[in-house]
Formats: C-alpha cells, sequence, structure tokens
C-alpha cells in the first residue's frame, strides 16, 4: 500500500532533513567564505597601513613625551598605544602616536601613595613655606588637572603636591643641566643610581677627615670631567656624583666658576645620608609621568592651559649687594629678566591657568622699593614671614618676609 503522500516514511524524512542540512551548510559555507573575505580585506588594508607606518623606538617616544621607558613598555604592554609592536624584546611604536593620559591618574584626587621630599638640599628651596603655599593649591575644585613648575630647584612643592594629589599630567623645567639629568636618572634608572650612591656612601662615611678631603676633591674632580648627554653610563654616573656631592658639599650649596666647574668646598656633615634608598626610589616611582625638562622656564608655554596650577620659583632678586641668591647656574637672573617673567606670568594669566609666584621681598632692606608691586600690579601680593639669611653674615639672619604673588 502506497502510503498518502502527505505522510513521510522515516526514511524519506531521512532524506528531506540531510537536503535541509546540505542547503544549510551550503549556506553556511557561503557566509564563512563571505566573512573571510572581508576580514582578509579589512586586514591586508591595516598590514598595508602597518607597513607604511614610521616608528620610533620606546627611548624615542619615552623623550618625546617626557616619560620614562619603563612607563612606554608598560603603557604598550597594556595595549594602551596603537599599533605598537614587540620586535625582539623592545617596542617599537607609530612615530604619530599620542602619549596615552595615564590611566593611573584618578583626576585630582588626593594621592594614597608614598609621602616623598626633596632629593637635593637647594639655594632658596621652598620647605619652610609649604604652609603658606599649599593655602593656594586649587585642586579641590575639579578643573586643575596639570601642574607645571618651571623653575623646579630641589622641588619642596612639587614633592609636596606629588605627595597629595595625583594629576593627569605634570611639567618641571629648570636651566641647571646637572640637576635636571639627576631627575631624569632617577626616574629612569633607578637601581644603578642606588647602587653607585650607595658604595660612595660605604667609601665615604668611615673615612677621617683628611681622607674625606681627598676622597671629595677626587670625585668634585671627577664630575667636573663629566658631560650630560655624551652616554646613558655618563648621565648616571653625573647624576650619582651630583647627589654625592650635594649631600657632602658645604651647606648643599651648587656653585660653579666661570667656566662651569662646580667649586664647592667639602662640608663638616658627620654621618651625611648619601643614598637615601627609600625616598629615592619614591621620587622615581612619582616622577614616571612627570615631563622633565632642562631649558627656559619660557619653554613650559605650550604646556600651560586653563586647566594648569603653575608655580614660579625664580631666582631671587638680590636683598642687598653682597648676598647672591642668584649663583645657581652661570646664569645670572637680573631686574630686567624679573619683568620678562612677570610679562610670561601674564601671559599665562590670559590662558587661564592658576598662578603663584614667589620672591624676595625689596621691602626687607629698602621700605621704598616698590618694584614687584609695580611689575605685579595686576595681580594680588601677600607679604609672608619666612626664615632664611638675607646674606652671609649671621647678624642678619632671622625673619625676613617673602612675596607669595597669585592671580586668583
Ligand atoms: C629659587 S630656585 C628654585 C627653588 C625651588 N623652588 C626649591 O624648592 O628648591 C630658582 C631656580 O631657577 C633656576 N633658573 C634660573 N634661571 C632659569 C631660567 N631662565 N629658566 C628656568 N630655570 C631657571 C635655577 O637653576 C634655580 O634652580
Amino acid at each position: 500500500m502506497n502510503s498518502p503522500p502527505s505522510s513521510y516514511s522515516k526514511e524519506d524524512g531521512g532524506i528531506l532533513l540531510k537536503q535541509k542540512l546540505s542547503k544549510n551548510t551550503q549556506l553556511f559555507s557561503v557566509l564563512v567564505l563571505l566573512l573571510f573575505e572581508f576580514w582578509n580585506i579589512i586586514y591586508t588594508d591595516k598590514n598595508l597601513e602597518v607597513t607604511n607606518m614610521e616608528f620610533m623606538s620606546a627611548r624615542e617616544a619615552a623623550n618625546k613625551w617626557g616619560i620614562s621607558q619603563r612607563r612606554v613598555a608598560l603603557l604598550c604592554s597594556e595595549q594602551r598605544i596603537d599599533n605598537a609592536m614587540m620586535i625582539g624584546n623592545m617596542w617599537i611604536i607609530p612615530s604619530v602616536a599620542e602619549k596615552p593620559i595615564d590611566a593611573r591618574s584618578t583626576r585630582y584626587t588626593k594621592s594614597e601613595g608614598k609621602n616623598v621630599k626633596p632629593f637635593v638640599k637647594w639655594a632658596g628651596g621652598k620647605g619652610q613655606l609649604l604652609k603658606e603655599i599649599e593655602q593656594y593649591y586649587p585642586f579641590a575644585n575639579g578643573k586643575i588637572t596639570k601642574y607645571a613648575e618651571p623653575f623646579v630647584g630641589g622641588g619642596a612643592v612639587l614633592f609636596d603636591i606629588l605627595s597629595k594629589y595625583e594629576l593627569e599630567e605634570v611639567y618641571i623645567s629648570d636651566i641647571n643641566e646637572d640637576l635636571m639629568n639627576a631627575y631624569r636618572v632617577i626616574r629612569d634608572e633607578i637601581d644603578e643610581l642606588v647602587d653607585m650612591l650607595q658604595t660612595m656612601q660605604d667609601e665615604y662615611v668611615p673615612l677621617d677627615d683628611e681622607e674625606r678631603r681627598k676622597y671629595y676633591t677626587s670625585k668634585r674632580d671627577y664630575f667636573n670631567t663629566l658631560k650630560v648627554g655624551e652616554d646613558e653610563g655618563i648621565n648616571i654616573a653625573k647624576a650619582a656624583l651630583m647627589i654625592f656631592l650635594n649631600k657632602t658639599c658645604f651647606n648643599g650649596l651648587f656653585r660653579v666658576n666661570k667656566k662651569g666647574a662646580f667649586n664647592v668646598p667639602m662640608g663638616a656633615y658627620k654621618n651625611p645620608v648619601i643614598c637615601d634608598e627609600a625616598n629615592l626610589r619614591a621620587v622615581s616611582e612619582k616622577l614616571q609621568n612627570v615631563t622633565i625638562v632642562c631649558g627656559d622656564y619660557r619653554d613650559s608655554a605650550d604646556f600651560i592651559d586653563e586647566h594648569t596650577f603653575v608655580y614660579f620659583d625664580p631666582p631671587y632678586r638680590p636683598l642687598t649687594d653682597t648676598s647672591s641668591f642668584t649663583a645657581y647656574t652661570e646664569n645670572l637672573f637680573n631686574d630686567e629678566e624679573q619683568i620678562e617673567l612677570a610679562k610670561f606670568v601674564d601671559a599665562m594669566d590670559k590662558k587661564g591657568a592658576k598662578i603663584v609666584v614667589s620672591n624676595s621681598d625689596p621691602k626687607n632692606t629698602n621700605e621704598e622699593d616698590e618694584f614687584f608691586d609695580e611689575i605685579y600690579s595686576a595681580h594680588t601680593i601677600k607679604r609672608v614671614e619666612a626664615s632664611r639669611m638675607i646674606n652671609s653674615n649671621s647678624a642678619a639672619r632671622g625673619k625676613i618676609k617673602e612675596l607669595l604673588i597669585s592671580n586668583f
């Protein structure tokens, strides 16, 4: 008996199912082929794009973005830089790549990291004025996310801010090449630097006075033969020697003669801490994303915008003829330079930056002297007390007034 056409035997059903399946499989294969072709087109285009790209090394990227090589490598491995590639054990980065915003930075939040302090003693250091200066920190309102300190010196304010806040971008500069080399080496080469400083500490501290003097003089002579920028080994040695000299010389002064040679005599510290490893490592961590520039304060113009807090601490205008607070480097910062700086401050004010400037108060020695009141007449001037020497005569030491000038 024939089965009604509308009903199917098991076998018929099997055949129909097979036909249906094979149709589906064909459709599926076509789809896969199409997808494959599509992907191939995109991939080839991307490949072509990549092969046509120009690349820079991690070191070049680090220099361009003002961050450490370690940080560049980390950003690459976190895939935060498009088309960065590992060749052997080195990263290469498209020359056009932009520095990614640091994801570690939570905008202007209080930092939970370690406290850091200056790694050198520096003439004009602002450690004693921090209580006054911190009152100006404008990070609470959420608009200010960047910090610039174009005359950074020993960085008392910088390290106070880095200890307290995590900012999106930080820029520091100073004209002193040896100082900025030390900042950069601490950021990029901390292990070797700590080794060298520890060796010098172990060698120097046990010596008697006479032997210390010989050791100090030989290190100072060696320091003066080295030129920053020749190669990284020399940069590291020069940074280590600079820190050693700062910790063992008279008063932590940095003074050079006309030829640019460091000429400060040995100091009289019994047990100088030449290698403060914990602080140096903490400083290194904090500097990882900081742009470090050796150059004139005017180079900071491109960095400064309406989101930036800028602290300018230029060389003091001398209070007396004999005081020489300005002799940090071969360059002197005379009245004309102070006026130029005031104009620069006005230009940055127009950009919308929040600005604080400090200087010595000429009224300490001459009530009539209106120099800063005139050149900063558009801004607010506060006179605060600081204890420092007016000149080398110890009788003249004592509380004197300093100026804090702000545009807010
Ligand atoms: C008063 S000190 C800064 C001290 C610093 N606030 C601290 O706490 O240690 C002034 C600094 O300005 C630097 N300097 C002098 N002329 C400069 C210039 N034209 N551009 C940038 N820095 C300059 C000096 O090398 C010196 O380190």
